[in-house]
């Protein structure tokens, strides 16, 4: 859970691009974490961006591969094993696609922040992933859409709300442009906020809601 300066250790699980990850490592370098620090990237796919930005940034790297594995139980196995060995005071989704079996939202149950791009509980939800978010958006015909950090559970993206932040959609929009726009206007700002909030110990969770403390007070 923390390192032998008693900083608070940060997992932080991909399967793509990362430019979540990059967007904590960007704010951990600008202290914007009290008293934690990013030990580890964990992806689920071999040869992703992800790796090459943890790599530039001196972060240790492990895949652990969610190809070959016959079902979500047998992948949690694997992924715990690979979490009980980095044994992190955090875990954050950063673009992580498998959905975490039940033993894995246990293990670290409080303790797991995932993104997602859309203003939850609109368009999230089994098979609600990356681009295919962002389509449903358009089909649907929203004005406004955006992102979510929230704690994760056995329910897909059903945990409790820490931030969100909305984003315009704009006459013309494709999948692309708007994924973009909420991920440069929404995601790669609040998913930092909310780990710094955490780290500071100002995200109470009570009965399935969030309450985010003022400075002066703390969780514990
Ligand atoms: C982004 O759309 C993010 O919202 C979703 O995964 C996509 C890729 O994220 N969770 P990243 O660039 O790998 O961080």
């Amino acid at each position: 859970m923390r390192d032998e300066q008693g900083g608070l250790k940060i997992a932080v699980l991909v399967s793509g691009g990362g430019t979540n990850l990059q967007a904590l490592l960007d704010a951990e370098k600008r202290g914007m974490f009290q008293n934690a620090s990013i030990v580890a990237v964990v992806s689920s796919r071999e040869s992703v961006y992800a790796l090459e930005r943890a790599k530039q940034a001196g972060v240790p790297a492990v895949v652990c591969a969610r190809k070959g594995c016959a079902s979500p139980e047998v992948y949690g196995k694997k992924l715990l094993a690979c979490l009980q060995k980095i044994a992190p005071g955090l875990v954050v989704l950063a673009g992580f696609l498998p959905i975490l079996s039940r033993e894995v939202t246990e293990a670290f149950s409080g303790r797991i922040i995932n993104i997602h791009p859309s203003l939850i509980p609109s368009f999230c939800g089994e098979g609600c992933y990356g681009l295919h978010v962002h389509e449903k958006a358009l089909a649907y015909g929203v004005k406004v859409t955006g992102a979510t950090v929230h704690f994760v559970n056995e329910v897909t993206d059903g945990g409790a709300i820490i931030l969100q932040k909305a984003v315009e959609v704009l006459e013309g929009d494709t999948p692309e442009t708007l994924q973009r726009r909420v991920m440069e206007q929404a995601e790669w700002e609040i998913l930092p906020k909310a780990v710094s909030l955490f780290c500071a110990g100002r995200l109470r969770l009570e009965n399935g809601r969030v309450t985010i403390l003022k400075r002066q007070e703390n969780a514990q």
